[in-house]
Formats: C-alpha cells, structure tokens, sequence
C-alpha cells in the first residue's frame, strides 16, 4: 500500500509562497504581469501565488503532456524510470492571451528532469515577450537532464515522488493540501 508522509505542511507552504508573492510585487512593482500556469499541477500553487501579488495582473493556463513518462494507474512502476521523461513533450493546450511584449512568469508545480519547462520557454519565447521568468513551487535538481533556471523557486526537494498541492500520482492525491511523500510506489 502506498504511505503518505508530510514532506511541507500547508503553513510552511502558505509562509514561503507568500514570500514569494512578495519578491515578485518587489521586482515587478509599476509594471503588469501575465502569469501563465502549467496544468494541472501548478493550478493550485498559481491560485495562492497570484493573490499574494497586488499588481496589475492577470493569468492563463498552457497544458503540455509528456509521453508515457507517468505512471498511470495500471501500472506498478518500480523506481525513478517509471516518471522519468522521454524527451517527447507535445502541446495539448496553447495560451489564450497574447503575450508579446508582456511581462510572462510561467507557474510550474515542480522542476524535475528539465524537459518540459525547456519546451514551454522555447515556445513562450517565440511570442517575444517582453520578459519571461519562471516561478516553481519544488524544485528537485538531483533529477535535472537538462539545463533550466528558475527565477523563483519555493523548496529545494530530495529526489522521491511527491504528492499534493497540485501534484498527483495517476491523477491522484492533487487535492491534499500538504505536500507530502508517496513511499512504497
Ligand atoms: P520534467 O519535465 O521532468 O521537469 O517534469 C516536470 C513535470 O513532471 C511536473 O510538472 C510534474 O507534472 C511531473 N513531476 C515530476 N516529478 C514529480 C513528482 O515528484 N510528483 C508529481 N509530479 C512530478
Ligand atoms: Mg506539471
């Protein structure tokens, strides 16, 4: 049976992205913001972030899915290759908005492997906004492949699945509101 164990409460969440809601109102201050959140699992992260900003703002979803890199719910995956990406990341939801010119920040639940914040900056960056920055509520680099700098990032995580405030497991468990180990997968 899987176990769940409290990695980050909801208060120290709540604490730390309030802080960061504050870096941001500091950088930005007298200037709009667009952000833009990654589906599903920023959605949650994106909703707190962005009422802890009191600028002229607004914000969007893109969806992205990465191929069969998750573990579904049939499967048993055994280990760090059951989630491991591919390097296949495809567009399932472009942004409504029109973002040249714009200050976008990317809302990301988590920063594994790289890959698909790498994809979605690339194709941000093709709309010539007028800055992109990206926010991550975890960020786990023992796990990078490739490259990636977030300009805001809540936690620094050890390698294990986690779960909650967003993230799922075969769309699973995004509702609990701590984040919160998954241990024997
Ligand atoms: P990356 O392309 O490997 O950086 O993948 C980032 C995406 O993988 C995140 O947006 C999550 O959807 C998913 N992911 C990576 N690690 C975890 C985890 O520990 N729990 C839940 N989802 C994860
Ligand atoms: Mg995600």
């Amino acid at each position: 049976m899987p176990n769940l164990k409290v990695l980050l409460s909801r208060e120290t969440i709540a604490r730390r992205v309030a802080e960061m809601g504050e870096e941001i109102t500091r950088d930005f201050r007298g200037q709009s913001i667009i952000f833009i959140g990654v589906l599903k699992g920023a959605a949650i992260f994106l909703s707190d972030l962005v009422r802890q900003v009191p600028l002229d703002s607004t914000f969007d979803f893109i969806g992205v899915s990465s191929y069969g890199n998750r573990p579904t719910a049939n499967e048993d995956p055994a280990g760090h290759a059951a989630w491991d990406s591919l390097g296949a990341v495809r567009l399932t939801k472009d942004v409504d908005e029109p973002l040249a010119g714009r200050n976008v920040i990317l809302v990301e639940d988590i920063l594994d492997t790289g890959l698909t914040l790498n994809y979605i900056s690339k194709l941000v960056r093709a709309h010539q906004p007028r800055s992109l920055r990206i926010a991550a509520l975890l960020d786990k680099p023992s796990r990078r492949k490739q490259p990636i700098e977030a300009h805001y990032i809540g936690f620094t995580v050890p390698g294990a699945y986690v779960v909650g405030y967003g993230l799922d497991y075969a769309e699973k468990y995004r509702n609990l509101p701590d984040v919160c180990v998954l241990e024997n997968l």
